[in-house]
């Protein structure tokens, strides 16, 4: 292992998944400008988001970045992206998985299908990802993961549905048990668990001025989370010459919202 606090992130190589637009590209960007040398932005659907985003990466110097098309939630998928990542890049330091699906609804209006698909995207999708990498992070002289949990993994009263905070909740256990056992290897594994923030996920309560009312009034700090403020923890948490005392860590980005 090289000196952690020595290497930064400075010509790292990162993979985020659900990098092409919202709070995954706020990521890959921010990354960029730390100076990576390159962000592989896995991403499901939208080309042309995702290629727009490795455009804006590359002229911020993150110059090996490219897109890869993958369903997390598919293990083909994500062993054939780390394949491609392995053939481009010596090792990968940072994991982020990011890529997640909204639900809304209790149990009574959740059918068994979007439980499932819930499931499989936010929180197994995490663990295929984690799994199909793993080779890649041990090969590097320092790594972390870091994963995108949420608010609704911690507190009930939120209006994400049953599925969603379930598999928001399992992250966060995938989270502690993973720092745990990538502890030995030098591995680091935290999470951030942000509120509402604005992005495509969000804009059906954040799209009129009333309903962005509602959601300011929720949160004492008085503002609307932007993923710029995720993305910001994200590099803190994956950074060894920031953070290398913190694993297992689930850092709330909530503007003062805890219930
Ligand atoms: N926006 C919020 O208020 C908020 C709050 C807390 C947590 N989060 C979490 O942050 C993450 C990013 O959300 P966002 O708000 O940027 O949403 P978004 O809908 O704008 O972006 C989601 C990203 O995930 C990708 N994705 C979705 N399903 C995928 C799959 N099966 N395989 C690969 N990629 C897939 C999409 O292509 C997209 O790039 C999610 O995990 C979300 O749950 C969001």
């Amino acid at each position: 292992m090289g000196d952690p606090v020595v290497a930064g992130l400075k010509g790292s190589y990162v993979v985020v998944t659900g990098g092409s637009r919202g709070i995954g590209r706020a990521v890959a960007l921010a990354f960029a400008r730390e100076g990576a040398a390159g962000v592989a932005v896995i991403y499901r659907q939208g080309r042309l988001a995702a290629e727009e985003t490795v455009s804006r990466l590359r002229s911020l110097g993150a110059g090996e970045s490219f897109p890869i098309q993958a369903d997390v939630s598919r293990w083909e998928d994500v062993a054939k992206a780390s394949r491609v990542v392995g053939e481009r890049y010596p090792h990968v330091n940072v994991l982020v998985n990011n890529a997640g699906v909204m639900q809304v609804g209790g149990v009574e209006e959740t059918t068994p299908e979007e439980w499932r698909r819930t499931l499989e995207v936010n929180l197994t999708g995490a663990f295929l990802a984690t799994k199909a990498f793993l080779p890649l992070l041990k090969r590097a002289p320092w790594a972390a993961i870091v994963n995108v949990a949420s608010i609704a993994g911690q507190t009930g009263n939120v209006v994400a549905g049953i599925a969603y905070s379930a598999s928001k909740a399992g992250l966060i256990g995938f989270t502690k048990r993973l720092a745990v056992e990538l502890a030995p290897s030098g591995i680091r594994v935290n999470a951030v668990a942000p509120s509402f923030v604005e992005t495509d996920m969000t804009a059906r309560w954040l799209s009129d001025p009333a309903g962005r009312e509602r959601v300011r009034r929720l949160h004492p700090l008085g503002i609307i989370l932007k993923p710029e403020d995720v993305a910001e923890a994200v590099v803190f948490l994956a950074d060894p010459a920031r953070s290398r005392g913190i694993t297992g860590h689930v850092l709330s980005i909530n503007a003062g919202r805890y219930t």
